[in-house]
């Protein structure tokens, strides 16, 4: 039994083999052809915060996939009211399949691991989005066609957020080059940092934390962003905003500093178009992959749940 916390969980070909198979999956789909090797199962989701695409996609993928959700706010349940994670992990086990869930904190998912006999998949923690990730090496490797035409992946914005970290671990294990660029206080956190480095002596991959955005963009394949104040950050909203704004906003001037027009722009979503981007990059049809990500995310899903819970 396996669990999904990190995309340090996988070893690069087994990332491979997954997007291998989203990719199989979205032509199955659009082919009007759908598995059914989740029938008989139940898929919880257990969400602390408030989703759309993670939580859409998931229902969407088990159901296409024969299986069965059960939906859980995490203020609904008992856990408000002190009973222990370890408890709650256990009760699961017993009624469903496979757990999926978004938590303040990423302890949580660690503590429900522990105590867990079913898989249990990050949906989003303080510190990781692997899910989200993983749909975007899929984006990546669709339109660039093979991860060895892409030099380098800059993130502008928040390096501490779990979009940036999913992303660094994910490149590096496929050999990208990985740029961020960031205020000093908003580094990626040290300890993902240190990992990610591991990862990357074993591609070769090199990672960069550069502070002026314009200097980072320059020659770059993939520029990426993420809201500048996450969930559970609302109140540092004036001070992150100050710290950011409006050296780290991608804007039409920042993408000039590229120096190609064979770039891309990807965002996680949901965005706040003014803040870490402006309206005219997210709609900017020929280098905006902003929506195939978003559909990616059904597919990779299906591509995990297959992996962890449909193995005929
Ligand atoms: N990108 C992403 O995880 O979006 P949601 O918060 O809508 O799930
Ligand atoms: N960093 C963002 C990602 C949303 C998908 C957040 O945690 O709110």
């Amino acid at each position: 039994m396996r669990h999904l916390l990190t995309l340090l969980d996988l070893d690069r070909s087994e990332i491979m083999h997954l997007i291998k198979l989203s990719k199989v999956l979205k032509w199955e789909r659009y082919e009007g052809y759908l598995r059914s090797n989740l029938r008989g199962k139940v898929v919880g989701l257990l969400f602390e915060k408030p989703s759309t695409r993670t939580r859409v996609s998931i229902e969407v993928a088990v159901r296409e996939l024969g299986g069965s959700t059960l939906y859980m706010r995490g203020d609904e349940l008992q856990l408000v009211r002190g009973e222990p994670i370890k408890d709650t992990a256990r009760v699961l086990s017993r009624y469903i399949h496979c757990l999926f869930a978004r938590v303040k904190l990423h302890e949580t998912l660690i503590e429900f691991t522990k105590y867990s006999s079913i898989p249990i998949v990050n949906a989003l923690s303080d510190l990781f989005h692997p899910l989200q990730a993983l749909a975007d090496l899929m984006t990546i490797e669709e339109h660039f066609k093979s991860f060895n035409r892409v030099g380098r992946v800059v993130f502008v914005g928040d390096g501490g957020s779990n979009v940036c970290h999913s992303l660094m671990i994910a490149c590096v294990k496929v050999g990208i080059d990985y740029v961020v660029a960031c205020p000093e206080e908003y580094r990626p956190c040290s300890f993902v940092l240190e990992l990610a480095r591991e990862e990357a002596k074993e591609t070769g991959a090199r990672i960069e934390i550069v502070p002026d955005p314009f200097t980072a963009v320059k020659d770059a394949d993939v520029i990426y962003t993420d809201v500048l104040v996450s969930m559970g950050q609302e109140h540092e909203r004036s001070t992150r905003l100050r710290a950011f704004l409006p050296k780290y906003q991608v804007n039409r001037e920042l993408l000039r500093a590229i120096g190609h027009n064979n770039y891309v722009f990807m965002h996680c979503l949901p965005a706040m178009r003014g803040e870490e981007v402006t309206d005219e990059v997210i709609e900017d049809n020929v280098h905006s992959l902003v929506f195939k990500q978003a559909e990616n995310r059904l597919h990779t899903t299906k591509a995990v749940l297959l992996w962890l819970v449909g193995a005929k």
